[in-house]
């Protein structure tokens, strides 16, 4: 493919995206996108992936989520899929950009996600690395927020979910959030770069909940 192919192809992917995901209010916004496609692109260029599947995954990813479709992990893939043909791409890129769309979620501490490709590992880091730190803190209160749930409750206590639908419809209180996904993204980063830039927020994290529980043990 071409590089003004491939250049015209992310660019009329980006405008769908962003019509899509700045008109819809559902936990997901454009910016948590445009977080992602940064983040994927620094990551990219220093382990040297192929960034048009970078972009592509990356603006991409969140396009189906499983969270709206009945907990299935397909139809992002599917979607991501006919997108790509629709604005030109041949099978190879759309099937190749739907691989790395179904590799990217986290389905349970005990649910392992390997990827088959680079540019599917640093997609699948570069979303994780916006669930941690400062912006993952504050993501994880909206989304329970939005979800009605408890900021905490001592009784009741984190579960290592060992399959992705108990992981999916668990109901538990954000802070169990962060013993159940956020403080074990940093172990699970699949490039180094991912690895290192995951270190400072992974801390960050760590002095908030120290700090959190700090306050309410008063
Ligand atoms: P992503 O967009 O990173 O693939 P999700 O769609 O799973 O992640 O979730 C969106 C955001 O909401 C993430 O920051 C995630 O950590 C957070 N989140 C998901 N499930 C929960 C939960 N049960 N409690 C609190 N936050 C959650
Ligand atoms: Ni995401």
């Amino acid at each position: 493919m071409s590089k003004e192919n491939s250049q015209n192809i992310i660019a009329r992917i980006k405008a769908i995206v962003e019509e899509k995901f700045k008109s819809e209010g559902s936990g997901h916004d454009w910016f948590h996108i445009a977080r992602v496609m940064r983040t994927a692109e620094a990551i990219g260029e220093v382990e040297g992936a192929d960034m048009t599947l970078v972009r592509l995954g990356a603006l991409l990813h969140d396009i189906a989520d499983h969270k709206f479709h009945n907990h299935s992990l397909e139809e992002g893939s599917k979607q991501a899929r006919a997108l790509i043909l629709e604005v030109g791409g041949d099978i190879i890129l759309a099937n190749e950009v739907a691989a790395i769309v179904a590799q990217v979620s986290y389905k349970g501490a005990g649910v392992a996600t390997p990827t088959d490709s680079l540019a599917a590992a640093v997609v699948q880091d570069a979303d994780r690395l916006d669930a941690i730190g400062a912006i993952g803190i504050a993501r994880a209160f909206a989304y329970g927020g939005s979800k009605n749930r408890l900021l905490y409750d001592p009784a009741i206590k984190p579960q290592m979910h060992s399959n992705f639908k108990d992981y999916a419809t668990d109901q538990g209180h954000t802070i169990n959030h962060f013993h159940e996904k956020l403080l074990l993204l940093k172990d699970r980063m699949l490039t180094g770069e991912g690895s290192r830039l995951a270190e400072e927020r992974h801390m960050f994290m760590e002095i908030f909940l120290n700090q959190f529980l700090e306050e309410w043990e008063g």
